[in-house]
């Protein structure tokens, strides 16, 4: 079976409708298909200020919503990454064959480290796409003839992150003998980039967006609906897809058609002629349509915390076997002592 890694940061109370769209529908939708490892991505949450009660209430809802929204504890391998400790290790390896440059230029750093203002810039924040490579591609598998493949779901804010892990994937193999295999990219066509509903030119996200502009995933219904009557849209009233003069419309009916199933082109003849109301009304209720039995869901796992301990200490332990394996090899080829037995 082809592998499938992917991560998410437990740094907001809830998902949103951009990771759901962008990643978590396909993370589900790969576990039947794939040998699938998820992670909840705690290492990486510490690279901005953080306190210690929300980090561990929230990595317990992250764990939760993935159950909720179908990530099945028996086909996919879902643990906590803190709770493998071969992610730092070979973070650090890594670290060691990455240029300062090379790091600097990623865009994401660059806008998260102007927000923060080089005071508030960790050295973390600086390494955290080194972790990230370090987190897929200790779940690489066996490089050969045969090699399955190693898949990433993410949206398509993490381009380039994949960009560089494959670069690092080259460069360690290249340096220390076939090691990993260059993972590949699952970027969503239609979804890929959800945006904000007041600002449809920007990214949906839980650091930048006002709470009016995103969706969350746990919210309650009345909110929920209201803020999707209230999402920006444009001028003129006729429901059609036009990214460059009707940002706002486009991306909802982006997301309308990926949580429906039904084309854009469908969306505009269903919508003709009965302007932005009625359209925002029957989203609203597409929505919560899906949003409405995962939170559902979550709650009552949220209220078994012993299960849900269980369940993550089941996955790392899963997920431990494969890393440390890995590790041992890496050690081996980067010219370690080994420690004996
Ligand atoms: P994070 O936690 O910021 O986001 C989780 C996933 O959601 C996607 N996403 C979006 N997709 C579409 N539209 C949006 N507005 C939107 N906002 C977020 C992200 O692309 C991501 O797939 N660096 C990763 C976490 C990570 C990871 C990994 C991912 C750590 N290690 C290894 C893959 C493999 C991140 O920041 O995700």
């Amino acid at each position: 079976l082809p592998r499938v890694f992917s991560g998410i940061q437990p740094t907001a109370d809830s998902f949103h409708l951009g990771n759901y769209l962008g990643a978590l529908r396909q993370w589900v939708a790969m576990q039947d298909t794939h040998d699938a490892f998820y992670c909840v991505v705690d290492l990486h949450a510490i690279t901005i200020e953080h306190d210690p009660a929300v980090l561990r209430r929230r990595t317990k809802v992250a764990a939760a919503q993935l159950l909720a929204m179908g990530v099945d504890p028996d086909r996919a391998t879902v643990f906590v990454q803190s709770h493998v400790p071969e992610h730092a290790e070979l973070a650090w390896v890594l670290g060691c064959l990455t240029g300062f440059g090379e790091a600097g230029r990623m865009t994401q750093f660059k806008d998260k480290s102007s927000k923060q203002g080089s005071a508030g810039t960790s050295v973390g924040l600086f390494t955290y796409p080194v972790l990230q490579a370090a987190d897929i591609l200790l779940y690489s598998p066996e490089p050969g003839p045969d090699a399955p493949d190693l898949r990433v779901p993410v949206g398509e804010d993490q381009r380039q992150h994949l960009e560089l892990t494959r670069t690092l994937a080259g460069r360690f193999n290249h340096r220390f003998g076939e090691t990993f295999v260059a993972p590949e990219a699952f970027i969503p066509k239609d979804a890929a980039k959800i945006t904000d509903l007041q600002e449809p030119t920007a990214k949906m996200s839980k650091s930048a967006s006002s709470p009016q502009g995103i969706v969350d995933v746990l919210e309650d219904p009345g909110p929920m609906r209201k803020k999707i009557m209230r999402a920006v849209t444009d001028t003129g009233s006729e429901v059609v897809y036009d990214e460059e003069k009707k940002a706002g419309v486009t991306n909802l009916l982006r997301i309308y058609s990926a949580l429906e199933g039904t084309s854009v082109a469908d969306l505009e003849a269903r919508y003709a002629g009965s302007g932005y109301g009625q359209f925002k009304k029957d989203l609203a209720q597409v929505v919560l349509d899906t949003f409405t039995p995962i939170r559902e869901r979550t709650l009552r796992l949220l209220d078994d915390e012993e299960r849900l301990e269980r369940l993550l200490a089941h996955g790392a332990g899963r997920a431990s076997a494969v890393a440390e394996r890995t590790m041992e090899i890496v050690r081996d080829r980067v010219g370690f002592v080994g420690r004996g037995r």
